[in-house]
């Protein structure tokens, strides 16, 4: 039963699991640690080239004036997602590849092969790009599990479904909420038709909710059962500080743009056949390239 103080359509169940799987989205395992405490449970962690140049210990060197190479970087970066392995579920930690526009397949499958030898319960992370999907079928076919993130459309999240059909494990996709939002879209929509799409599918891919911004998003991706969804540590202090509530049966979203409407896609398709061109996938990698260099020594 809820109590008075809810919001309308939360209710709050002590000990109650939501029903999507919950990823603090970060780069600390400090932090990590923080929210297990805090909440009781971590089922996974994603990560990013940003959060990995925010890591404190990264900001540190940094900002005393030590630029890293790049095998520093890998290294540091090793040490963060090792950290973190054991303090999370099975949902596993996503260890993304450091990819820019004109990166090739080939060499962001040598990455995501080397990155997932580091923990046992990797995720690679590839953007959906051409390159990045080729790469995710590749790693797919040996065993790699993936996460395809910078996902902003249904015709995305559809190719990622058929570039990892066969797949052992379940492939995650990432739609971007708040990166939808900023655009003047409803952005918690694409997460809907996403679940909607799958729902006729032999659900080898599992939705999660990325670019989470507030509890109502948080609160939206359990509404709609998505899978998995990956939250920053300040909204999960949040929704503890609420009591972690869940929404109830009358549980209202604000839209906070124009609606994205639902499109029928024929999931047998080669995954060459959808549109994956999307602005804000091109702009995202843009941001992981700068923010990866931002941490970087300068080629002499
Ligand atoms: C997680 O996988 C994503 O990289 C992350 O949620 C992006 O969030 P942002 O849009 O707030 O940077």
């Amino acid at each position: 039963m809820g109590n008075s103080s809810e919001a309308i359509g939360q209710t709050t169940t002590p000990g109650k699991r939501p029903p999507s799987k919950i990823l603090v989205d970060g780069g600390d395992p400090q932090e990590t640690a923080r929210i297990q405490q805090l909440i009781g449970f971590v089922d996974g962690q994603t990560t990013n080239p940003s959060l990995i140049a925010k890591n404190p210990e990264i900001m540190h060197l940094v900002e005393s004036g030590h630029r890293l190479t790049e095998q520093e970087e890998a290294a540091e970066y090793r040490k963060i997602v090792q950290a973190i392995s054991p303090l999370v579920g099975d949902a596993g930690v996503s260890i993304e590849v450091f990819a820019d526009l004109n990166t090739t397949s080939d060499e962001m499958l040598n990455q995501g092969r080397e990155m997932n030898s580091w923990i046992p319960n990797a995720y690679i992370k590839y953007p959906c790009t051409a390159a990045g999907l080729k790469a995710a079928q590749h790693s797919v076919a040996e065993g790699i599990r993936v996460n395809i993130t910078l996902c902003f459309s249904q015709q995305q999240a559809a190719a990622v479904y058929a570039a990892t059909k066969g797949s052992r494990a379940p492939a995650y996709v990432s739609p971007f909420v708040g990166r939808l939002d900023d655009i003047g879209q409803n952005g918690v929509d694409l997460v809907r038709n996403i679940k909607r799409m799958f729902d006729q599918s032999d659900h080898h891919v599992l939705v999660l909710g990325a670019s989470i911004r507030n509890v109502q998003q948080l609160l939206y991706a359990f509404h709609v059962h998505s899978e998995l969804v990956t939250v920053p540590a300040r909204i999960l202090e949040q929704w503890a500080k609420e009591g972690m509530p869940l929404p109830g049966d009358d549980f209202a979203y604000t839209p906070v743009g124009a609606e994205i409407p639902y499109e029928e896609l024929n999931l047998e398709q080669p995954w060459e056949q959808f549109n994956i061109e999307h602005e804000l996938t091109r702009k995202g990698i843009q941001k992981f390239v700068s923010d990866y260099k931002s941490t970087l020594r300068k080629a002499s």
